[in-house]
């Protein structure tokens, strides 16, 4: 089987990433980041990330290249992210893999960016090769998603997904509650590590018998975020200070119970012994380690690729590309554009 050369380009939040890839076997993961840009924002400011991609992209295609030792000329594809995600930031990111394709007179391919993310896995060298079906789980700043991948390039079924805030988002907006500073979940996790998760029962979105019935694979953290403002507003009424380790920890205890819940239903529901993880959230060490605990007691194997390529990055497209081809798809045609509700 013919390995392609796939250079892959992702710009649908705030990364830019460039990944370099020949099959299944990693060669470059170049990923340049605005997040410092949006910090006094609290939030990814999309016209900021966009304007950082167009100033990023250039620089960090040559670093891709110099990294993995391969030159432009030797490219056999250009892959590239069309959606979901920002428009702008798309915008620039497609509006350039077809000047490169173009250019270098290659395919282009453009793909779904949670379809990415489950192709990261492929490029996890340590790991046995991605088993089918598999439910995956993909929870980041962006976007919390849950998914039945029966063949990563013929079946991919969105279950559910999040009705208002990401779980990365709620992360971020509750640690703005707490007086932490953005990106909040990393801070968040360090305030929770001396609280205790059972200080305060915090709701479970969409977890009521009532909201199962139509809502059993979707998500809810708006509910979650309002009850961690209420609390924090009647401390502060009550002249108390903040618990905030207490606040933080029984936050993401909610946070995590939710997620791995539902994953877990989903296995159970399809019958489906394996789950995959990814996305920047999880980067969470209390997610990982009920995700694993729940897991094996329900007889479900967990896989998480390294962190580097759970958080958002273009070898994951170029992965996904590359699969397309080695499966014998062809290209995508020019006239397509970036769609920031592009279904799976
Ligand atoms: O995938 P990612 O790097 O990019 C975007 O979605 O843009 O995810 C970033 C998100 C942020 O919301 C951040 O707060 C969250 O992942 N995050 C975490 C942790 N580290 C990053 N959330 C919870 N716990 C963490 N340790
Ligand atoms: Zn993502």
């Amino acid at each position: 089987r013919h390995e392609p050369l796939v250079l892959g380009i992702e710009t649908s939040c705030d990364e830019t990433g460039i990944g370099i890839v020949r099959g299944r076997t990693l060669l470059s993961n170049t990923i340049a980041s605005s997040m410092d840009e949006h910090a006094r924002f609290g939030g990814v400011v999309p016209e900021v990330a966009a304007r950082a991609h167009l100033e990023a992209l250039q620089p960090s295609i040559e670093a891709a290249l110099r990294e993995s030792g391969v030159s432009l000329a030797e490219i056999d594809a250009v892959a590239v992210t069309s959606g979901p995600g920002l428009a702008g930031a798309l915008m620039v990111g497609v509006g350039a893999a077809k000047a490169l394709a173009v250019s270098l007179g290659r395919p282009l391919y453009a793909v779904n960016h949670l379809v990415g993310h489950i192709a990261a896995d492929i490029l996890d060298s340590e790991a046995l090769p991605l088993e089918y079906p598999t439910v995956a789980l993909l929870v980041s700043g962006g976007h919390t998603s849950l998914l039945l991948v029966r063949d990563l390039t013929t079946d991919v079924e969105l279950l559910g997904e999040t009705m208002d805030d990401a779980a990365g988002e709620a992360f971020d907006k509750v640690a703005r509650l707490l007086g932490l500073p953005y990106p909040g979940g990393p801070h968040i996790d360090r305030a929770a590590a001396s609280g205790s998760a059972e200080a305060i029962r915090f709701p479970r979105g969409l977890s009521r018998a009532s909201d199962l019935a139509e809502h059993r694979y979707d998500f809810s953290f708006s509910g979650l975020k309002t009850a961690v403002a209420r609390w924090v507003e009647q401390s502060e009424a009550a002249g108390e200070a903040v618990p905030v380790a207490d606040v933080a920890a029984s936050f993401r205890e909610a946070v995590v119970d939710v997620l791995v819940t539902k994953a877990l239903a989903a296995c159970a529901d399809y019958a489906v012994p394996r789950l995959l993880l990814g996305g920047g959230v999880i980067a969470n060490k209390r997610l990982r380690d009920v995700a694993i605990e729940r897991a094996d007691a329900a007889g479900v194997t967990v896989r998480i690729p390294p962190l580097s390529l759970c958080t958002d990055n273009g070898a994951m497209i170029a992965a996904l590309a590359s699969e397309l081809i080695m499966a014998g798809r062809p290209p995508s045609t020019l006239g397509f554009g970036a769609d920031s509700t592009l279904p799976v």
